[in-house]
């Protein structure tokens, strides 16, 4: 029960990462704000997380929209009395190469991947703090570290946004209590991932190139974010964490 008595809000809840995460906090104790672009996979997944006798609330909360962002921090401040923890979760990607990416491949992902990190971090930030401090957890990929297949070329230059804003946004609240780290997973058998590779020269690829020859499952995500969320991390600020089945070690 390492998050009681704290609120956490998590981006992309719906998805594979986002759902096993808001489980796990709703585990450790915490309130969970679940939100998504979808009204009734938030409000579903806020109600199994009530059934299992966490305090859910369901939000709308599109990541690129700063109006949207506005609304949700104030809203979660006002009704639960603060927020403590904020988990950036959602991302899209596109399978382009440096070539074949277009501007409109590229402000889609940037949009989501980046820019909805940064508004994450710079309204929840001030809320945190207000709220006598906590953490924020990036959730970032292998892929902001490494150059992956020379492909998902986009993804690759918003996830290595996500690395660096990380560890600036960290040093400009490191004294003031909200620590900001990154998680970086490898390859996951989430949905949409699952969903785009199943059958693919690629799933072999990211099979192969895992040391530990697995996929990783969601909870095992989510593991290191709660770790990072919570009073067994209160040291680290700026740090990444990867969950990657030792891809990145090679
Ligand atoms: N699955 C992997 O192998 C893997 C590896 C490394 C990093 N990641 C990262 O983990 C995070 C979660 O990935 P996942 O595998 O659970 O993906 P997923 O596709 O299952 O979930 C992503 C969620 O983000 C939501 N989303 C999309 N656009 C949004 C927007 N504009 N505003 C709010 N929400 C939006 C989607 O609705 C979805 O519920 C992403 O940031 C992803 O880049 C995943």
């Amino acid at each position: 029960m390492r998050l009681t008595g704290k609120v956490a809000l998590v981006t992309g809840a719906t998805g594979g990462i986002g759902a096993a995460t808001a489980r796990r906090f709703a585990a450790e104790g915490a309130t969970v704000v679940v939100t998504d672009l979808d009204e009734d996979r938030c409000a579903a997944l806020a109600e199994e997380l009530r059934e299992l006798g966490a305090v859910a609330e369901p939000r709308v909360l599109d990541v690129s929209d700063e109006e949207a962002w506005r609304r949700v921090v104030a809203e979660v401040a006002a009704a639960l009395g603060g927020i403590h923890v904020l988990v950036n979760n959602a991302g899209i990607g596109r399978f382009t190469t440096v070539e074949s990416e277009t501007l409109e491949t590229w402000n889609e992902v940037e949009a989501v991947t980046q820019r909805g990190v940064w508004l994450g971090m710079k309204h929840t930030g001030p809320a945190i703090e207000a709220a006598g401090g906590g953490a924020i957890v990036n959730v970032c990929s292998i892929f902001g570290t490494v150059g992956g297949f020379g492909s998902s070329f986009s993804y690759h230059a918003a996830k290595g946004a996500v690395r660096v804003m990380t560890k600036n946004a960290a040093l400009h609240w490191a004294q003031r209590g909200v620590r900001v780290n990154s998680v970086h997973p490898g390859f996951i058998a989430s949905g949409t991932l699952l969903e785009r590779t199943s059958g693919t020269p690629r799933e072999r690829a990211m099979l192969e190139g895992t040391p530990m020859r697995r996929l990783g499952r969601p909870d095992e995500v989510a593991g290191a974010i709660a770790f990072l969320a919570g009073a067994d991390s209160t040291f680290m600020t700026g740090s990444e964490l990867y969950v990657d089945g030792g891809w990145t070690a090679q």
